[in-house]
């Protein structure tokens, strides 16, 4: 695992951009071979959105032969509902890009038949040859996507209820009602995720320290579903300071250590062979 500590949020949102667009030009996708993006919703990966606009309008990256997969959707929510992932991939990415809407996959979440939706996606993802790179968020309470404390950390995209401190958490989404939020969501599982190549979480605020520490400094465990991502080989945890403040000194300064090593990692000179060889 990395664990790259920054400034602030603007800095996790700049690293993640950067290390977007650096892996869709090394991997030079094509007509033939597309580049496979996991993508998440939420006020944390906004801002990388933002700058992946910026990196497009500047002409140094295009999602022409890029396909997509969102993380989630809730259920029963109009597609045109400004809470919709539908809504908010469109509004703050898609519409901005030069991505196919016919490569950019969310979960409908008004399927007339929910299972056959979700096993229906991860047919779609494995059609497109699996994903090279999932970006997520988490929760305060270290969910991935969708999955909540005690999900399976086998589990594949499939209905799930959400847990009172997700609908609490997202109750400002939705006027602070929290009986407007949406009990039920579609979200890819655990081992879908971690079936992608490379694995990048952003990570910031305070109120995520708790999670943090979760999910890099204890074992393994299903009540905090992030950390499972301690037994995949190519994963990246993007944080801000605020968010490392239950990790242990110790932790601190060794990832801080490695800001030069981290760093080449977005410079568009370096090869993705010295990728390779720095994990
Ligand atoms: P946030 O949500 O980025 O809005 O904090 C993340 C999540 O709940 O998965």
């Amino acid at each position: 695992m990395r664990l790259v500590i920054l400034n602030d949020p603007n800095e996790v949102a700049e690293w993640a951009a950067r290390y977007v667009k650096k892996r869709i030009q090394d991997f030079q996708p094509g007509p033939e071979k597309y580049f496979v993006l996991g993508l998440p919703t939420g006020s944390t990966p906004y801002g990388m959105y933002q700058k992946l606009i910026e990196f497009y309008r500047a002409g140094k990256i295009s999602f022409k032969y890029v396909k997509t997969f969102n993380m989630d959707e809730y259920v029963n929510l109009p597609r045109d509902h400004p809470e919709s992932y539908h809504y908010y991939m469109f509004n703050n990415f898609f519409k901005h890009i030069d991505i196919d809407p016919k490569n950019a996959h969310v979960l409908d979440g008004n399927a007339p038949d929910l299972i056959q939706e979700c096993n229906k996606y991860e047919k779609e993802i494995a059609d497109a040859g699996g994903v090279d790179l999932f970006i997520g968020g988490i929760g305060p309470d270290g969910h991935i996507a969708f999955n909540e404390p005690g999900s399976s950390l086998l589990s594949r995209t499939r209905v799930k209820t959400l847990a009172q401190d997700t609908l609490q958490a997202n109750a400002r989404f939705f006027g602070n009602d929290i009986g407007k939020v949406p009990k039920q969501a579609l979200t890819v599982g655990v081992g879908t995720v971690m079936d992608a190549r490379e694995v990048m979480i952003l990570i910031t605020g305070s109120h995520k320290a708790f999670a943090l520490y979760k999910a890099i400094e204890e074992g393994i465990n299903h009540m905090w579903t992030v950390s499972a991502f301690q037994q995949h080989p190519q994963t990246f945890i993007i944080c801000d300071e605020d968010s490392t403040m239950e990790l242990r000194v110790k932790t601190v300064k060794y990832f801080k250590a490695l800001s030069d090593v981290h760093q080449k990692l977005i410079e568009e000179s370096s090869s993705v062979d010295q990728f390779r060889t720095l994990h």
